[in-house]
């Protein structure tokens, strides 16, 4: 038995694949990654002799690719992380995202549909393809309204949360079109270990810890409901196991806060775990222009997932964003590895305007 996880050299794949692998027991993997500027071969880099992960550079609009795959492996589930995921570089460039979010996913449905419509009997019905999914394809909530149930309606504004939004359609549809047991989770934003510092938290840390700015996007009011990765996989691990085909999944962290409670509370532990010299790092707290189309408030309503498969997360945010500052503070090689060429231009592209 062996899982096929797409996207697992970026934030949230490769901390599924080392917590999945962590247990002796556990089935293999192959990861099929593309390798973008968001994946990260150092991110597995603990699992290198271990034989039970079987890495894959690849792109997942690559049907003969994706056919081959599952042909040798025979994978008893699909778990699809791989996409362009920061909302930024969608307003610079939405073609990717169209590309590896729209028709990558189709073109892994596909694979995954022929490679299920030729098993039999106990493999057939246990196959699972479990698309991993966003709370953005939702919109923006007011203030006061409701959190996002699983029925709210899709009004995605971005067009990364346009492309993903387009992607749990396809998902749904090859469900009631073709019968493919399909799973969706929704989730809010993640944070923790591995995310990659043009994200909100990983940026101000490593920007703090540089005595760089702190770019905060207009008022710094708006609103994200905030989740450990460690509890994004153990959700998804959840789903899988006992998710019934074809339902949705929202997840989140009942975490509600403004993009500036989170910027102090990071410089705040910051001051405590390495004081600046030069002051409080609150100081390099800036102001900048506003994100178009800034979605204002996400906030989860994780009911569904508790009530019929017993799913929590574990952590807080106070224990959470603590382990993932000390983690941040523990990796200093990581952050510097990631911090290439690539990384500065598209700090100059994004922050240059503002
Ligand atoms: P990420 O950008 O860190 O990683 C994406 C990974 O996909 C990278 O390793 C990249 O190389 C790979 N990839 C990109 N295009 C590919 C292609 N065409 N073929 C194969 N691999 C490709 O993203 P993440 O933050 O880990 O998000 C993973 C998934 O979770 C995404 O689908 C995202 O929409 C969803 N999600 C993310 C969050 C969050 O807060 N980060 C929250 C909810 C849902
Ligand atoms: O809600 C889930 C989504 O969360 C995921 O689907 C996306 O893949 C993930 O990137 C994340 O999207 P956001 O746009 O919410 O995350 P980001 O970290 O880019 O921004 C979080 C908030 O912080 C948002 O309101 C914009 C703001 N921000 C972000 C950056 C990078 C700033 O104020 N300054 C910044 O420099």
């Amino acid at each position: 038995m062996t899982l096929l996880v797409t996207g697992g050299a970026g934030f949230i794949g490769s901390n599924f694949v080392l917590d999945w692998l962590a247990d002796p027991a556990a089935e293999p993997i192959v990861n099929l990654d593309a390798l973008t500027y968001a994946g990260n071969r150092q991110n597995l880099a603990a699992l290198a002799r271990d034989a039970r992960h079987v890495f894959v550079h690849g792109d997942i609009t690559d049907r003969a690719l994706l056919d081959r795959l599952l042909a040798e492996h025979r994978p008893r589930a699909v778990l699809h992380f791989a996409a362009e995921s920061h909302v930024d570089r969608s307003i610079h460039g939405p073609g990717a995202f169209i590309r590896t979010n729209v028709e990558g996913t189709s073109t892994l449905l596909e694979a995954a549909r022929a490679h299920w419509s030729g098993l039999d009997g106990n493999a057939r019905a246990a196959f699972r393809f479990h698309h991993v999914s966003t709370d953005e394809v939702y919109g923006s909530l007011s203030p006061d309204a409701p959190a996002f149930t699983e029925t709210h309606p899709y009004e995605p504004n971005s067009p990364y949360s346009a492309s993903k939004a387009a992607s749990d359609h396809l998902v749904r549809a090859w469900h009631h079109t073709y019968g493919l047991p399909v799973l969706t989770t929704n989730c809010s934003n993640n944070y923790g270990p591995y995310h990659f510092p043009e994200k909100l938290i990983p940026l101000m840390i490593v920007n703090a810890l540089a005595g760089k700015p702190l770019p905060l996007y207009g008022d710094g009011l708006q609103v994200r409901d905030w989740l450990y990765v460690g509890d994004h996989c153990s959700a998804i691990r959840t789903v899988l196991a006992r998710g019934r085909p074809g339902e949705v999944y929202n997840v989140g962290g009942w975490n509600e806060k403004t993009n500036r409670e989170i910027v102090h509370t990071v410089c705040a532990l910051l001051d405590e775990l390495r004081p600046d010299p030069a002051g409080p790092h609150a100081r390099l707290i800036t102001h900048v222009k506003d994100r178009p189309g800034h979605d204002r408030r996400y906030a989860i309503d994780a009911r569904k997932i508790e009530r019929e498969l017993g799913w929590r997360p574990a952590e807080t945010f106070d224990t959470g964003i603590r382990k993932t500052v000390q983690w941040y503070l523990d990796h200093a090689d990581w952050v510097a590895g990631v911090q290439s060429g690539s990384y500065r231009d598209w700090v100059a592209t994004n922050y240059a305007a503002r």
